[in-house]
């Protein structure tokens, strides 16, 4: 009853969700190449996110099964399902003897002593307690109810034996925190401020009864590096939150994925000795991800240095980002801040990120996706693929990217298919962005490719109804303004080009751009001006050959 007075749709949350593996290995080997190739621009190009929709891997191993839920889908093995992880429930063994954990029955709340949260502030929607989030133009649908609480929905780690010292291996308490949150129809797991907190490698499991949000006002970080890393756990991911309706991760605290290490691994891009880059299995965690679940907000949080991606949504279904600031060196490898793949419904609002490869990319089976208000750079910009990796058919539609800025980039808005590939990339609108120094502003690639060795082959992920509007600013001179670079025996078609400006950013040799079977409109005068767009709809595309997915 006491959950009565926050019922679940006032408690605001939207959306989230993610996963994956094998799929992660093979952007990695991706993005590591590219490491190599990418100062010689050819044709091919940066590499991308994972490329084939094949099915997920979960498998990530052994880390902790964390809650008492459900098995997994079929589709999609339980991320525990090849290892060691199904004792790893009662085995956390981790608090220091010293420190032994609070009975989770702490947190009866008629007894909650919560002791860093101030019991009158109750958890509104969105921001939280403590929250030093951006402001949030407008995630949640209502306010939370004006009465104080239910203390016993607060959930503060340290009652679950958490120490805080950045030292202590936490997991344990995190673990036994989300299996009591899970059962609730609401809470909230509170990380507190100035407090910074160890875990390993772990899954939180979902379906949970009710709304969980997890407010993160402290630190959170993983082990320190490879080497600190148990050889039981998934050296693939970190935190990965699988099969959970509701969930908000918010806060104005730090996650921290001391990706150094990591980084400097012999087999990653010229870290070898004398700068070479040795072969060999390369995993490295994505620090958070989010499988097979919906209705997720990520909100306020700083996030940086992770050793792979950020973040990683799979399979999920409502996602919303919101006022997150993700950054990364330049040169840190496959560092993409936002990634998304076979998710829908997904907003990614007035962030700002910095890394070393894509700012977002979108990977196959995405669809409504709306980007606003971004500012992306140093990094590679925000990418649609590589799509039709290993003949395989892809689908992405509706996305928006508007409102944003893109600075000191590989790329500004590129589209990437790989030769042979099926399916289709349609409805995309770039729309007032502003690029500074970008070496690609706008580009297309269908030829994308890893080695030399690709062919060109006669099927093609076909690029239709692409709108570049209002793209402005300025390029590195290394690369045309505008490169199309479309299949031979599958064009793109319809690509409206307007109210493009384009100048270089240092010097006055202006390049032309570059078209190869790209069909389309210029409702505008260009700067440079495209020449070499062709008019009308390639006689040579029958429709009933085309798939539009
Ligand atoms: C899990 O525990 C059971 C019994 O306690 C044992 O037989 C099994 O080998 C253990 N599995 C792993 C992976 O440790
Ligand atoms: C997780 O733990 C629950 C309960 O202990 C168990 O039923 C389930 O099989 C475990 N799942 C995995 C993937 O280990
Ligand atoms: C919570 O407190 C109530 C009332 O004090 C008590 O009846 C109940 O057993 C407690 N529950 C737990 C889990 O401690
Ligand atoms: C809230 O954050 C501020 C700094 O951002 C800190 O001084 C204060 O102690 C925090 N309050 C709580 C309840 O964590
Ligand atoms: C690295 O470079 C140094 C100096 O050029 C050379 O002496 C050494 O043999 C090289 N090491 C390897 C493993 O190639
Ligand atoms: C997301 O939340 C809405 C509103 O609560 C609900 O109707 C919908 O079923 C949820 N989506 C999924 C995939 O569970
Ligand atoms: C855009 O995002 C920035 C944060 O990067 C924020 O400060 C600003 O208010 C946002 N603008 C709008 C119009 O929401
Ligand atoms: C495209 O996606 C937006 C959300 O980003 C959605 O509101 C809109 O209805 C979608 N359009 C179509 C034609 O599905
Ligand atoms: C593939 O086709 C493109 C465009 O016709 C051409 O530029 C490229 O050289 C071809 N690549 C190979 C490997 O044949
Ligand atoms: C071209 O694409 C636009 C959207 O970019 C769409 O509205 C229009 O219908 C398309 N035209 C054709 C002929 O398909």
């Amino acid at each position: 009853m006491a959950n009565s007075r926050l019922p679940l749709p006032t408690f605001c949350i939207f959306f989230l969700c993610l996963f994956l593996s094998i799929q992660a290995r093979k952007h990695y080997h991706t993005k590591h190449r590219h490491n190599h190739h990418h100062k010689t621009y050819a044709i091919s190009e940066p590499p991308s996110p994972s490329p084939t929709p094949q099915p997920t891997d979960p498998s990530n191993t052994n880390a902790y099964n964390s809650t008492s839920a459900p098995s997994p889908s079929p589709e999609a093995p339980s991320p525990s399902d090849d290892g060691n992880a199904d004792n790893s429930t009662d085995a956390p063994s981790l608090s220091p003897s010293s420190e032994p954990p609070n009975p989770p029955n702490d947190y009866n709340s008629t007894h909650a002593s919560s002791p860093s949260v101030d019991p009158k502030n109750p958890p509104k929607e969105g921001n939280g307690y403590n929250s030093t989030g951006a402001p949030s133009p407008s995630p949640s649908p209502s306010p939370a109810p004006a009465d104080s609480p239910n203390d016993g929905n607060v959930l503060d780690v340290r009652k679950f034996g958490a120490v805080g010292d950045g030292i202590t291996d936490e997991t344990a308490a995190f673990k036994m925190a989300w299996d009591t949150a899970c059962e609730k129809d609401l809470a909230v797991i509170l990380v507190p401020y100035g407090f910074s907190f160890m875990i390993q490698s772990t899954i939180f499991t979902g379906p949970c009864q009710g709304s969980i949000v997890i407010q993160v006002d402290g630190t959170l970080m993983p082990p320190d590096g490879p080497e600190s890393w148990p050889q039981k756990y998934s050296k693939r991911q970190w935190l990965v939150f699988y099969r959970i309706n509701h969930l908000s991760l918010l806060g104005g605290g730090v996650i921290d994925g001391r990706g150094q290490k990591w980084w400097d691994l012999p087999c990653k891009p010229h870290k070898g000795i004398n700068g070479t880059t040795l072969s060999g299995p390369c995993d490295s965690p994505v620090a958070i991800r989010f499988f097979m679940s919906s209705n997720l907000t990520v909100q306020g949080l700083r996030i940086k240095d992770s050793p792979q991606f950020h973040f990683r949504f799979d399979s999920c279904k409502n996602v919303r980002i919101e006022s997150l600031h993700i950054t990364a060196p330049a040169l840190s490898p496959n560092t993409d801040g936002i990634h998304i793949e076979n998710t829908n419904g997904v907003e990614i609002y007035n962030s700002v990120i910095s890394n070393g490869d894509d700012c977002i990319s979108i990977g196959s089976g995405c669809y409504d996706v709306d980007i606003r208000n971004m500012t992306c750079g140093p990094g590679h910009g925000i990418s649609i693929g590589s799509l039709g990796n290993h003949n395989s058919r892809a689908c992405v539609s509706n996305i928006t990217v508007k409102d944003s800025v893109i600075k000191y980039s590989d790329n500004g808005v590129r589209i990437k298919t790989w030769q042979g590939g099926s399916g289709a990339v349609s409805g995309i609108i770039f729309n007032n962005i502003h690029m500074n120094n970008v070496r690609n502003p706008i580009i297309i690639n269908q030829f994308y490719c890893l080695t030399k060795e690709c062919t060109n082959q006669t099927s093609a992920v076909y690029v239709s109804d692409i709108q570049y509007t209002n793209i402005k600013g300025t390029y590195d001179i290394r690369s045309p303004p505008m490169h199309f670079a479309c299949s031979d025996s599958v064009p793109c078609t319809n690509l409206t080009i307007s109210e493009v400006e384009l100048l270089p950013a240092k010097g006055d040799i202006v390049l032309d751009p570059f078209c190869w079977n790209a069909y389309g409109d210029l409702p505008t005068i260009t700067i440079p001006p495209v020449s070499c767009l062709l008019e009308g709809f390639p006689r040579s595309l029958l429709d009933n050959q085309l798939d539009h997915c």
